[in-house]
């Protein structure tokens, strides 16, 4: 029988003598691959800076601190994403609220960003769910009206593109993973904070290497969240594949437009335009028959995914801590009930894709 992963990191020779080279001839914590991989990405994102990270979640926390925000402020982000993008805002010792989503595009609605700003608020940090880019002219404006510091949640959005610029270059910082389910990945936990300001640059390269000015001076409390050199020297040859995987993804996202267009109650993905170009980190569908149709295709061999099982206010936790309740956020909660993530990776075959298609014809068929 056929069978189909959700998704497949590449890692081939160069990346592996890259990292060899790197592991015989380069110091392991901060040696020259940490810095040639953080200006190829900041180049390939059109920002000045670039900073890496021990992970996405260290990056976001490391943005918010690094932008001056204290303890007690609160930040806005969306309850549809994954776990970290809150987490993030709770270990910079700030306050988590969030704003619902819009379905035209899955990532926040400036609409409910409006009303969910508070005295208190002080960064807004909107996800660029899926790999589709947020609408941030509309919330870099309501931002700006307010003073509210601009982070991009860009962990699934490795160079999508929205009005001409690349993610991680849409507001004052911009955050990455590579952890290696994304459209890039450094083989191993990873992270990296784009910007235009020195300042923030500067005391975010402390910050991740433990607060240190010089060798045994620390002028801020830092953290121990580096970047392996082994992950970043694979990290720079994986930044050359990344425009070509990402067509790729783009060409089986419209194969699967092509097929699925029309059948049963799917809702398929939102789509690109002349000027929001999507990555696809994932492709998802949205069925009221979600549960039935992620058995039937995993019956098939097809793997899926649940992205995510729970929006961010109703984990366990943040009700807990927060009193998040049902109702708060209906967009994103309605999202989850619906959603299914199909496979999609570079190297995805076209049988693969035909196959699927296939299968969820069957399924909507026999309905
Ligand atoms: C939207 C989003 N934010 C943050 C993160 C956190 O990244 P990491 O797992 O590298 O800490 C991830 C990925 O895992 C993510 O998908």
């Amino acid at each position: 029988m056929m069978k189909i992963p959700l998704g497949m990191p590449v890692f081939d020779k160069e990346m592996e003598e890259a990292a060899v080279a790197a592991l015989r001839n380069e110091r392991f914590v901060l040696g020259e691959s940490v810095y040639k991989f953080e200006e190829e990405f900041a180049k390939y994102c059109g920002t000045k800076y670039a900073v890496s990270t021990s992970s996405g979640t260290e990056a976001l926390r490391i943005a918010f601190i690094a932008s001056g925000i204290k303890p007690g402020e609160a930040a806005i982000t969306s309850p549809a994403s994954f776990i970290a993008s809150a987490n993030a805002i709770v270990h910079a010792q700030m306050q988590p609220l969030f704003a619902d989503i819009d379905f035209e595009t899955y990532t926040m609605s400036p609409k409910h960003l409006k009303r969910a700003i508070s005295d208190k608020t002080r960064a807004v940090l909107p996800v660029h769910l899926y790999g589709f880019p947020a609408d941030m002219d509309s919330i870099n404006l309501i931002a700006e009206e307010r003073e509210l510091v601009v982070i991009e949640d860009a962990c699934q959005a490795h160079g999508a593109s929205y009005h001409g610029k690349k993610t991680g270059n849409l507001g004052a910082i911009g955050c990455f993973s590579f952890y290696p389910s994304k459209n890039m990945t450094v083989c191993g936990d990873g992270g990296m904070l784009t910007t235009n300001d020195e300042e923030i640059a500067r005391q975010a390269a402390k910050l991740r290497d433990c607060g240190r000015k010089s060798q045994y001076i620390h002028d801020v409390i830092g953290y121990t969240s580096r970047l392996n050199n082994v992950n970043a020297a694979i990290g720079r040859v994986q930044l050359k594949r990344l425009d070509e995987w990402n067509a790729k993804r783009r060409a089986a996202a419209e194969e699967y437009n092509r097929s699925l267009t029309g059948v049963g109650d799917l809702v398929l993905p939102p789509k690109g335009s002349a000027n929001v170009s999507p990555v696809y980190h994932l492709y998802v569908l949205r069925t009221k028959h979600r549960d039935e149709l992620k058995s039937w295709l995993e019956s098939q061999g097809i793997s899926c995914g649940v992205h995510y099982v729970l929006p961010i206010h109703l984990q366990p936790i943040y009700q807990q801590l927060y009193r998040f309740e049902k109702d708060d956020y209906p967009n994103a909660e309605e999202l989850c009930k619906t959603c299914l993530s199909i496979p999609i990776f570079p190297n995805i075959s076209r049988e693969e894709i035909k196959f699927i298609n296939e299968k969820i014809h069957d399924f909507f068929n026999s309905k």
